[in-house]
């Protein structure tokens, strides 16, 4: 499994001969200047949840790849009527795409569409097939809902979670939340993109450390290969 960052939350992740784009939040961000936006492709693009800082290139992305979204229902209808396919899903449904299977768990968070259409419950996803299995939290709080995953998922090889705080759990949760879902290598995300969530990158990197954890703190345009 490859994975590259394109800032905030937005990593692409290539596995089985498919794309899968998270959140793509990357022409607004000036920390994702030099990504060319219109070289990125992609078979699936998966949103965690309505806010702008997760969706606002899946519009013009969806429009001249073909992707497919995959989210909840509300967030999947409201591209529906843009004419961009979607694959509608809900907290606790799991379904076999041709890549491998995706479980949509829960987020602690909330979850409106950029014109203020109702965005549905925000919700994270849990993806395995025969290369890795891995979870994509979104945007969440530190939650006991995270200790389902290892009870019904497959072992995570990796775990994307947040880790700016403000919006969502900062990097000591993100810490608890990779003992609940039992997984010690966690690459961060939902970072120094706004003054709100600066974070200092060594005390982050120090507090997993710690705990005989890594976490990859992967400068944007940058892959990884797991
Ligand atoms: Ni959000
Ligand atoms: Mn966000």
């Amino acid at each position: 499994m490859k994975i590259t960052n394109y800032g905030q939350s937005a990593f692409l992740v290539e596995t089985k001969g498919k794309k899968l784009l998270f959140d793509p939040f990357i022409s607004p961000n000036p920390l994702a200047k030099d990504i060319d936006i219109d070289a990125i492709e992609a078979d699936y693009i998966l949103l965690s949840h309505g806010h702008t800082d997760h969706v606002l290139d899946a519009e013009s992305i969806g429009k001249r790849t073909g992707a497919v979204i995959i989210s909840n229902f509300e967030v999947v209808s409201w591209y529906g009527e843009k004419g961009i396919k979607g694959h509608p899903m809900n907290h606790g449904g799991k379904f076999n795409f041709d890549f491998g299977t995706v479980k949509y768990v829960n987020a602690i968070h909330s979850s409106v569409l950029p014109d203020g259409t109702y965005g549905g419950n925000p919700g994270g996803f849990v993806i395995w097939n025969e290369e890795a299995c891995f979870y994509f939290a979104g945007d969440t709080a530190l939650t006991l809902d995270m200790k389902l995953i290892p009870m019904t998922c497959p072992s995570l090889d990796f775990a994307i979670l947040p880790i700016g705080d403000n919006f969502t759990m900062g990097y000591e949760d993100a810490v608890i939340a990779s003992d609940f879902i039992e997984c010690n290598k966690v690459i961060g995300c939902h970072y120094d993109t706004f003054g709100y969530i600066k974070i200092d990158h060594s005390e982050a990197q120090k507090s997993f450390a710690d705990k005989g954890k890594e976490l990859v703190l992967l400068p944007i345009g940058e892959s990884l290969n797991l």
